[in-house]
């Protein structure tokens, strides 16, 4: 099955997807905070935050899972998005590695299908097309390696950012001759 028929994008609150896990966009601390860090811990319950005070932080670029309460999604998987700062800070390597800890996290769990939000391109700053387009070549990339996840979502908070994931699965498809 050709990866971009396994990338999916939607339009949506990733709190109310049903899937394997759901990715948060944490600080190193994973003591919660705003943005899709706060709507988590606010639909998961205060469980979330018992669970990752055991974890001791995470750096970024990193991941780690937890479980994921009252929320539909079985599991947490945090990862902690670079600050963008221009971009000549390693920013592009941090955000890749960010996906790329959390499939690795997700393969090992033996987890089908997980959904990311747009990390970084909030309060962190991350451009949102620059941030795209490292999202869907290195979830693809990824998915080449393997067929564990079947499946990752894209969720996008605003049809902006979905359109930017959209327009890069099509170049991808595109380049890889998956068109015909
Ligand atoms: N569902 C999906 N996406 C969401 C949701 C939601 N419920 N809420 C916000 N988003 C989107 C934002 O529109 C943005 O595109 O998530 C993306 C990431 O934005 P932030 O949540 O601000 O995360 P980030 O830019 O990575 O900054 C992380 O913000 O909340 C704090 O504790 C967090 O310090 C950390 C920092």
């Amino acid at each position: 099955m050709p990866e971009s028929s396994r990338l999916i994008v939607v339009t949506a609150d990733i709190t109310t997807l049903d899937v394997d896990a759901i990715v948060n966009a944490a600080n190193s601390s994973l003591l919660g905070g705003g943005g899709v860090d706060g709507a988590i811990h606010r639909a998961a319950g205060p469980q979330l935050l018992a669970e990752c005070r055991t974890l001791d932080g995470c750096e970024t670029g990193d991941a780690k899972i937890t479980g994921g309460y009252r929320l539909r999604a079985r599991h947490v998987i945090h990862t902690v998005g670079p600050v963008w700062h221009g971009g000549d800070s390693g920013e592009p390597e941090l955000l890749a590695s960010c996906y790329r800890r959390s499939l690795e996290l997700a393969r090992r769990h033996g987890l089908k299908c997980i959904a990311f939000p747009s990390i970084s391109t909030g309060v962190y700053g991350y451009p949102k097309a620059a941030a795209a387009k490292i999202a869907v070549r290195t979830v693809s990339d990824f998915l080449k390696s393997g067929d564990r996840p079947q499946s990752v979502t894209f969720c996008c908070f605003d049809h902006r950012a979905a359109e930017l994931h959209r327009r890069e699965i099509a170049v991808l498809g595109s380049a890889m001759g998956e068109s015909q």
